[in-house]
């Protein structure tokens, strides 16, 4: 490859902070960037979740700074960016990757899912994204990137809590874009269509622990046949489009959402 087009995706000497780090979408973040040569700072509520993602950036000849947070708390952010800065001397990448869905339609829907939903999705990114732009700010430059989801597009039955959570993160990157953009640090949003992960294994899991293949099998081709492409995604197309936003490749590119989903929605 030409040397300019590896300097345009080469994160070799940054360091990047990934959310839900110990997740499908967020593991697959952690090693992509760190194959791009970020050393990565990580965190997530599940601690041996993320050890085995520790693990896989160690493995690379890549740093990776563990530290377990709950995202919904506000002290324990703005400690995990501090622990970063003290760890590496800079934060350039911050990747609000972690989430959480529960169904129920409109009627149905108990109080505390909605909660839950709003607390993890919204304030749990609009934590991150304050705690980056402190960070980023006065070495003007980095990038934040937040991860929304095609259901922001979509009226999908039993999901508006999910899908108005996912349009909140994307208008946050917006208007944060808007505030920081002059001290040159960029904001946009991912919004993937759907993997396969711990999220959506649920579908084909039983109770018991074991997975129901004919079941899995079924819904890939099902979720297949909604997209244009005619597949499903998987956790590295999302890592990509991430390490893209993350790179010097897109210092051009901010407030914008781009959708990884095989075309499902196209708005
Ligand atoms: N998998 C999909 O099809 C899909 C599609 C669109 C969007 N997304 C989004 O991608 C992101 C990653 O999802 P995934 O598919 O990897 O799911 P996942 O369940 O594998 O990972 C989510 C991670 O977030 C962590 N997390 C949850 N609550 C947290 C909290 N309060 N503090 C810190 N960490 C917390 C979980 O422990 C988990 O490791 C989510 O924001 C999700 O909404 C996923």
């Amino acid at each position: 490859m030409h040397t300019e087009l590896e300097r345009a995706f080469d994160l070799t000497g940054r360091t990047a902070v990934v959310t839900g780090a110990a997740g499908g979408i967020g593991r697959r973040t952690c090693v992509t960037l760190a194959q791009a040569g970020a050393d990565v700072v990580l965190t997530d509520v599940d601690e041996s979740g993320l050890g085995e993602t520790a693990g896989a950036v160690r493995d690379l000849g890549r740093t990776a700074t563990v530290v377990p947070a709950d995202v919904t708390d506000r002290t324990a952010v703005d400690a995990l960016a501090q622990t970063a800065l003290d760890a590496h001397g800079r934060i350039d990448v911050w990747a609000n990757v972690a989430g959480v869905i529960r169904y129920g339609t409109v009627v149905d829907t108990r109080e505390e899912d909605l909660d839950l939903i709003f607390d993890i999705n919204v304030k749990g990114t609009y934590w991150g994204c304050a705690a980056a732009a402190r960070a980023m700010t006065p070495r003007g430059s980095g990038s934040i990137i937040n991860v929304a989801s095609t259901g922001m597009d979509s009226a999908s039955p039993g999901i508006s809590c999910y899908a108005m959570s996912k349009a909140a993160v994307a208008t946050l990157t917006r208007t944060l874009a808007a505030e920081v953009g002059p001290q040159g640090v960029r904001v946009n949003t991912v919004a993937p269509g759907w993997v396969p992960t711990g999220m959506t294994a649920r579908y084909w899991t039983n109770d018991d622990g074991t997975v129901d293949e004919a079941k899995r099998e079924q819904i890939y081709a099902d979720r297949a046949s909604h997209a244009p492409l005619g597949t499903i995604g998987e956790p590295s197309d999302i890592a990509l489009a991430i390490l893209y936003l993350a790179a010097d490749a897109s210092r051009f590119v901010t407030g914008q959402v781009l959708r990884a989903n095989g075309g499902v929605s196209m708005a």
